[in-house]
């Protein structure tokens, strides 16, 4: 199966712990996998086993934008230049579509490899956050460059794009939060958990974001009844805590075979959630909804801080899909 699936939560509850144990547990069953971080705290690169000086000296999204649209503009003549390129603008006729498993020029650039037991993944950052990143309508916004590349994006059969991100408000102003086959939120039990939970179903709501809980630091019984009765059926399933989690915080992995069986399976659980989700997929809901946004956008800023109007951008008769032919 072929998937977008992001990690989302209140801030510590365990969603870069949670995605790198999941793209450990992709990589280790020979999928492909892009490891996106776009959270606040970039702490991805090193849960996934990279000291200080490899994940400093990783290149940042949000400083190649630039490069990252003038590449995905393409030959589209609807999109003038990468000056009037913003976050939400979507793909149309001539526009350079990305693959998981083929080689292309934002790999190139911001993309490096990780090993890990088993397998390694594509491993991409948007950088580091400053205060202006957290603004609502964000022209330098660094999880738009993490938009832009998921809406230019053709995932083909057993791929995976895992993005670990902050649930704020940069996700809900742009479409950022619709663009996944799953959503999984961490949640702690505890009543701050919970709250970001009520906040994103919210959002997701009218978008047909399919969105589960995943409850974390799960310490007994009372614990996984909290969840339940706060989040009905959303609770997908429960972590504990993890000794291979604490042992690898302090530097020293054990091999990821180790890791505790119940942990195994609840991956497997997030795996057979998300693939579950494929038939749930619609390219023309998702053509559709980054058209929205864009408008949106368009309207609220875009234009504005462009002097161009960003609604031509928009190809009325494209859709994105597996089938969309390669442009030369
Ligand atoms: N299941 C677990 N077992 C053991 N330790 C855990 C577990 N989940 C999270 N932790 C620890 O809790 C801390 C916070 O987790 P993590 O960094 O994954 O949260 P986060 O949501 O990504 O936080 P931030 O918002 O700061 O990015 C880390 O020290 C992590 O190792
Ligand atoms: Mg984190």
């Amino acid at each position: 199966m072929n998937m977008k699936i992001a990690f989302v939560g209140k801030g510590g509850s365990g969603k870069t712990t949670l995605s790198s144990l999941f793209i450990r547990h992709l990589a280790a069953a020979g999928a492909p996998v892009v490891a996106i971080d776009a959270d606040i705290n970039q702490h991805l690169g090193p849960a996934l086993g990279l000291d200080e000086d490899q994940a400093a000296a990783l290149p940042a999204m949000g400083d190649r934008l630039p490069l990252i649209k003038d590449h995905l503009r393409g030959t589209n003549p609807r999109i003038a230049s990468a000056e009037t390129m913003i976050k939400t603008t979507p793909p149309g006729t001539g526009s350079r579509l990305v693959r998981i498993s083929e080689p292309d020029a934002i790999y190139d650039a911001c993309a490096r490899p990780v090993e890990l037991d088993g397998g390694a993944v594509r491993l991409m950052v948007t950088g580091p956050f400053t205060e202006a990143d957290l603004g609502v309508a964000c022209y330098h916004s660094k999880t738009g460059a993490v938009e832009l590349f998921l809406n230019h994006l053709v995932d083909g059969p057993g791929e995976y794009v895992v993005v670990d991100m902050t649930a704020g408000s940069d996700s809900f102003a742009s479409g950022m939060f619709t663009r996944f086959d799953m959503t999984f939120l961490v949640a702690e039990p505890t009543r701050k958990g919970v709250s970001v939970y009520r906040q994103y179903k919210e959002y997701a709501r009218d978008f047909g974001v399919t969105l589960k809980v995943v409850g974390n630091k799960v310490q007994g019984p009372e614990d996984v009844d909290f969840l339940r009765e706060e989040v009905g059926d959303d609770l997908l399933v429960t972590v504990g805590h993890s000794d291979w989690v604490r042992a690898m915080e302090k530097g020293r992995p054990p091999r990821f075979a180790l890791l505790e069986n119940g942990n195994v399976r609840a991956l497997e659980t997030l795996r057979d959630a998300a693939d579950a989700t494929h038939r749930l997929r619609d390219w023309e809901r998702y053509t559709r909804q980054m058209v929205h946004f864009h408008l949106r956008n368009a309207q609220s800023w875009g234009n504005e801080r462009t002097g161009a109007d960003l609604a031509a951008q928009i190809d009325p008769g494209f859709v994105l899909g597996e089938s969309v032919a390669a442009p030369a």
